[in-house]
């Protein structure tokens, strides 16, 4: 419904049992350029109003059936943007009262006088025009901030998606793991029917999951040899950092939670905060399976990768231990029942197919083992 201001082109809605006030109304109000439409009783202006909306309703209180209350009331709950001027008589302030806070803008006293209905009408549509100019301005500015918040998400998550290619670019054995754990991290959500919001959490977490090993040193990261215990404590930290550089940006807990756990353990006996079961958040426990699935069947720089049928042993042996018991169980369903799980590899990378047929990323040159 929209109305451009002048009294001309405005529509009331009048309604009144009685036809000589009904009339009267009708007469005055196009008298001063109002179009009007006329009903006898309030169900008669509701079907009026749904064939033809108008800004403004006037109404009698006190109508045989329904009456102008149940009509406010009516209006108000299907059309709030409508103003409802009541018309009542001068001994039945109570029911005015009503009125008002069934939504009726305003009332007036009977006997009608003419320049008061005028006055009424005239300042009720004042205010329904300045009302209307501020829910455009608030409709627009909505819209403003809306498509502005989702640009810089979009610059957000692409400023994202380079840093995590920067860090495992640094790390050629890792390349490509956030993006194939994402991946598998969906599919498993998919197969336990999780609902659409923890999806998309959760492929958020395990793009981000390993983004605190921004803050591992490359000699760590790429150390051909078995790590000393104290390097072991600078890649244990790579969750609380993770967590810690993306707190300011992105603000949903879940998704950061499972971030921090993600090298959790339901026994217990995972890092950094020892969690045990399901004090270990949702996100963490359902991301560390895939995460160490992608781990073991890709080379890194101290062994080669692992066949599909061995990692997924391994994900056996550590359910109830490492894992989620049913997790593991649905993951490993879906990696030898499922269809074969899309990989995009990097350049400069091979896929392998297992001997499950999933494909595996290796660099060309670093062919550690087939399968
Ligand atoms: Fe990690």
């Amino acid at each position: 419904m929209e109305f451009n201001g002048d009294a001309s082109s405005v529509t009331l809605t009048v309604v009144d049992d009685e036809p000589l006030v009904l009339d009267m109304l009708v007469r005055a109000a196009r008298s001063w350029r109002y179009e009007c439409q006329a009903a006898r009783s309030a169900e008669e202006a509701i079907k009026l109003l749904e064939t033809r909306l108008t800004p403004i309703v006037v109404t009698d209180l006190n109508m045989p059936d329904k009456d102008g209350i149940w009509l406010v009331t009516e209006v108000h709950r299907r059309w709030p943007e409508i103003a409802v001027i009541v018309v009542t008589a001068g001994h039945d302030s109570d029911a005015a009262i009503k009125c008002l806070n069934a939504g009726a803008n305003r009332y007036f006293l009977k006997p009608i006088k003419l320049d008061e209905f005028r006055h009424a009408l005239e300042s009720t549509l004042q205010t329904y025009r300045l009302q209307r100019e501020h829910e455009f301005y608030r409709q627009n500015l909505e819209r403003t901030v809306r498509r502005q918040t989702r640009q810089i998400r979009r610059n957000f998550m692409s400023s994202i998606d380079s840093l995590v290619r920067t860090l495992e670019a640094r790390d050629p054995y890792t390349c490509g793991h956030s993006m194939r754990v994402r991946r598998y991290a969906i599919r498993l959500a998919e197969a336990l029917h999780l609902d659409k919001k923890t999806r998309r959490e959760l492929s958020l977490a395990a793009k981000l999951h390993d983004i605190g090993k921004i803050g591992v040193p490359e000699a760590i990261l790429n150390k051909p040899d078995l790590l000393t215990e104290e390097e072991f404590d600078v890649v244990r930290a790579h969750p609380v950092i993770g967590e810690r550089i993306l707190a300011p940006v992105v603000r949903n807990p879940r998704v950061l939670a499972g971030i921090r756990g993600h090298h959790e353990r339901i026994d217990g006996r995972g890092y950094p905060d020892g969690l045990a079961g399901d004090d270990i958040p949702l996100l963490a426990r359902l991301l560390t399976v895939p995460d160490c699935f992608d781990a073991l069947t890709t080379a890194r720089a101290y062994r080669p990768a692992l066949a599909v049928m061995q990692a997924l042993d391994v994900l056996r042996e550590g359910s109830g231990k490492q894992f989620e018991p049913h997790f593991v169980n649905v993951f490993v369903d879906l990696i030898t029942a499922g269809p074969p799980l899309e990989i995009v590899h990097p350049i400069g990378y091979d896929i392998h197919s297992n001997n499950n047929g999933l494909p595996v990323t290796l660099p060309s040159s670093k062919i550690l083992t087939k399968d």
